[in-house]
């Protein structure tokens, strides 16, 4: 059996590089879950169809091709083929995927496709149904969260480097109204796993949080 851990936890907790050090300091592949309904949710924008119609989005879901490849250890997210990575990063990409991320056709699709990649190699997987969906059985199950203020805080900082000036009371007033959608959606909605270890990264720095999940699997799996 490979060794599969799961990383759940709401938006800004700072799963994906936090996912990103662990995975390198075990030397496992890490797979960016959001980045397969991001790819999707570009393939329905660039397909035009109607992203509140779960008909619609069923047949697309069935017919579309993302691939998840891995280069020196970096995920490549391909869609047809083609190196989407890049492109899925945008704001209105965002909007999509968590537009198309709420239909169970699709993410019975994702879900699927997940769990296929999770048999063929030692994996630490991140989205938001992990430890509840595609990892039901995994015995390393991680929640990883901080307050909202202080996820807020680290996004406004984030995007002030970037030169966007959205002010702190307004990222979080969104931040609140994504973990909203995202805790309340009917399918697989966001929420901690009873067996999952809650990681709190609110006084934490990102070496110290790496360093306690690297603990964690390790009493699981053993010193990697
Ligand atoms: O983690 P992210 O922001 O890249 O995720 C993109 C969208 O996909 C986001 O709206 C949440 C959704 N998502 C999901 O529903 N289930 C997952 N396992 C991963 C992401």
């Amino acid at each position: 059996m490979p060794m599969n851990i799961a990383i759940d936890g709401p938006v800004g907790a700072g799963k994906s590089s936090i996912a990103d050090q662990v995975a390198k300091r075990l030397n496992i592949l890490h797979l960016d879950t959001g980045a397969m309904y991001r790819a999707f949710g570009l393939y329905a924008l660039r397909s035009g169809v109607d992203m509140t119609s779960e008909e619609a989005l069923s047949g697309l879901v069935e017919q579309v091709d993302v691939q998840v490849r891995y280069e020196d250890g970096a995920q490549k997210t391909l869609l047809f083929g083609e190196d989407v990575s890049g492109l899925i990063r945008t704001g209105e990409v965002s909007a999509a995927a968590s537009a198309v991320s709420k239909w169970p056709a699709v993410r019975r699709r994702m879900v699927r496709a997940q769990q296929e990649m999770a048999k063929t190699a030692d994996m630490l997987i991140d989205g938001r149904d992990i430890g509840t969906v595609v990892l039901k059985d995994s015995p390393c199950k991680i929640f990883l969260t901080a307050t909202a203020e202080e996820r807020a805080r680290r996004r406004y900082l984030q995007q002030m480097e970037k030169g966007d000036e959205t002010p702190y009371e307004q990222v979080l007033r969104e931040l609140n109204a994504r973990d909203e959608q995202d805790m309340n959606r009917k399918t697989d909605p966001l929420r901690q796993a009873e067996d999952a270890v809650l990681v709190d990264s609110t006084n934490m720095t990102q070496e110290e949080t790496v360093d306690a999940i690297v603990a964690i699997v390790e009493e699981v799996y053993g010193k990697q």
